[in-house]
């Protein structure tokens, strides 16, 4: 049964192997290593025994949360996990107090786009041309997504 946890410095090696076979564009062990360390930053996993199968990096803004990454193992994909620790996200926002959850994502990324749309996240615009393209492809454009966490102030 998949378990959500919180990942800490130790789950570096883990972290890395899991970032390096899941995500296209993976971090480095550098950018790793200080999302863990970072006191503004929450790093969750999805763990099936000793098997880290996903994570999850989110980012306490001022006023806001932005999750700056998410990755599923391959061989553990369309099992419901990325929603699970999307949750997980939505609720440390919320502790945190903050009032939207932002994120950016490749306009040619189908199942993250799918996935955050069917989470409820709406698109807020596009940076054109923002991400270099990969092996000669063209740049692509940064679909900019975020969702409400709190009501909005009253109005005075
Ligand atoms: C995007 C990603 C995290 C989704 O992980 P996942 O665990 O397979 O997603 P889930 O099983 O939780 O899917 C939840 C919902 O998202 C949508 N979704 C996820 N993958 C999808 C796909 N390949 N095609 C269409 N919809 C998809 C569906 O609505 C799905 O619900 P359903 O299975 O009931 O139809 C995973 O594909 C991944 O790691 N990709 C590489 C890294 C990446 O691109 N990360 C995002 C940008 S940093």
């Amino acid at each position: 049964m998949p378990e959500l946890v919180r990942l800490v410095g130790g789950d570096l090696p883990d972290l890395l192997a899991l970032e390096r076979a899941g995500q296209p564009h993976p971090w480095s062990e550098r950018q790793l290593a200080d999302a863990l360390e970072d006191e503004a930053a929450r790093v969750r996993g999805v763990r099936d025994g000793e098997t880290l199968l996903g994570q999850a990096i989110v980012y306490r803004l001022p006023f806001e949360a932005e999750l700056q990454a998410i990755t599923v193992s391959p061989r553990a994909r369309r099992r419901g996990l990325a929603r699970l620790l999307l949750e997980s996200v939505v609720e440390t926002a919320r502790g945190w107090g903050s009032e939207r959850l932002l994120l950016e994502v490749r306009a040619g990324n189908a199942p993250a786009l799918a996935l955050y749309r069917a989470a409820g996240f709406t698109e807020d615009g596009r940076r054109r041309g923002y991400y270099p393209g990969v092996a000669g492809a063209p740049r692509e454009d940064a679909v900019l997504m975020s969702l409400a966490l709190a009501p909005p102030a009253e109005m005075a």
